[in-house]
């Protein structure tokens, strides 16, 4: 983990409020899986206070860039939005234990479940998994066509299905119904999203590996401040809870409570 003033290459708008941004330096070199994100300051100056955790949306090893795609949703990531091509961002990471992906073997197929800006890691995750000649299909949830991101990208990896809650594309609803219908055969399923979104996962999917990577506030970003403590749910486990930031963000279903 390092903590670099990284410079940003790009900055944009993808979809209303939300944005993809590109930084380059030599925090890249040490990500070792998908899944983990960094924490960044947002403004040069002391406010806003906190650091905003974002995970990694994609990574180029080859131009040591990093991409993140993140929703302007408060005072924090308005500042972020407003930072140009050409600026430095105090970034740490990278952060977390990510997606496992020697938990699925070439030739048998991953199944990719996402929700709103859930979606951004999945992209990664489905890259690699890609590379080791592992069959994707990504089932991605957005509230109307309007705000979603990267279904080109997510295509040209395997068969991508859009759900929204208001049916403007084709599959009208959750992702957990469009999981009913499409009932998929694959091996390994990943997800990251809302905690309903996990919980319902976990409820009915849990037959097969299932790894949910957990959205949680934070504080320090690094295991110190207990800010993203969730219980685990075995009651004999010694420590009986699990650091989000630090322990996670990625866990096996069924190792802590969803309810945070
Ligand atoms: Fe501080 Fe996780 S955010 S311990």
């Amino acid at each position: 983990m390092i903590n670099e003033k990284m410079l940003i290459t790009k900055n944009t708008c993808i979809a209303p409020k939300i944005y993809e941004l590109t930084v380059q330096g030599d925090l890249v070199d040490l990500i070792r899986e998908p899944g983990q994100f960094v924490h960044i300051k947002v403004s040069d100056g002391t406010l806003p206070l906190l650091r905003r955790p974002i995970s990694i949306a994609s990574i180029n090893r080859n131009t040591k860039e990093l991409t993140l795609i993140y929703r302007v949703d408060g005072v924090g990531t308005k500042t972020l939005s407003l930072r140009s091509q050409g600026d430095r961002l105090e970034i740490l990471g990278p952060l977390g234990h990510g997606f496992p992906l020697d938990v699925i073997n070439q030739g048998e197929t991953a199944v990719l479940v996402g929700g709103g800006i859930g979606v951004p890691p999945l992209y990664e995750l489905s890259k690699s998994l890609s590379k080791k000649g592992i069959k994707v299909i990504h089932v991605l949830g957005f509230r109307t066509l309007e705000d979603t991101f990267y279904q080109k990208q997510f295509e040209e990896l395997g068969k991508t299905v859009i759900v929204t809650d208001d049916g403007s594309s084709k599959f009208k609803g959750t992702v957990i119904d469009a999981l009913q219908l499409l009932n998929l055969n694959y091996q390994v399923m990943y997800a990251c999203g809302p905690t309903p979104m996990l919980a319902a996962l976990e409820n009915g999917y849990s037959d097969k590996p299932l790894y949910l990577s957990l959205e949680e506030r934070m504080g320090c970003a690094v295991g110190a401040c207990m800010a993203c403590v969730c219980h685990t749910v075995d009651e004999d486990d010694e420590k009986g809870y699990r650091k989000v930031c630090s322990d996670g963000p990625v866990f096996k279903s069924g190792e802590v409570k969803l309810s945070c």
